[in-house]
């Protein structure tokens, strides 16, 4: 019997209803609003595409942009622990909201942990 992926456990609408939800937050976090761009549509259609791919769905963001190198694409905007701290919590608001299942949560809560300590690319700004 085939195993479903996350990606298939989810379901599309629930994800895109992630990720809507997710950067609704992210728009109004005071510690993101600097480094993201006012209109947040093309972020939300890429973010689609990738975490269809990262969930084990079909590489639709590849496909587009080419390998995701996450590191690199985020080098040019300052991502701080505090910045990688507001990010998983507008995640963990979403998944909330939304309501997503406990047992696809926990795994795919830890991996974006994981992912978004590796994005962290600047020392903590003193004031
Ligand atoms: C793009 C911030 C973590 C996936 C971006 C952009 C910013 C950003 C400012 C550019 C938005 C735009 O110009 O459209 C952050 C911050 C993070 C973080 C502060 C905190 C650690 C993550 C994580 C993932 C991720 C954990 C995936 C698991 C992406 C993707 C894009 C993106 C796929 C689009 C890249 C492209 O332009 O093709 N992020 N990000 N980010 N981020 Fe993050």
């Amino acid at each position: 019997e085939k195993i479903m992926t996350p990606f298939e456990a989810i379901g599309e609408e629930k994800l895109h209803q992630l990720i809507d939800t997710f950067y609704s937050h992210v728009h109004q976090h005071p510690d993101l609003i600097p480094i993201f761009p006012e209109d947040l549509t093309e972020t939300v259609r890429k973010q689609k595409q990738f975490m269809t791919q990262f969930l084990g769905g079909p590489p639709i963001y590849t496909e587009e942009h080419g390998h995701p190198m996450l590191r690199a694409r985020h080098l040019p905007f300052e991502i701080t622990e505090t910045r990688a701290r507001a990010w998983l919590s507008c995640m963990n608001k979403a998944m909330d909201e939304v309501e997503l299942d406990e047992t696809i949560r926990e795994a795919f809560f830890s991996r974006l942990v994981l992912t978004a300590q590796h994005m962290i690319n600047q020392p903590e700004k003193e004031d």
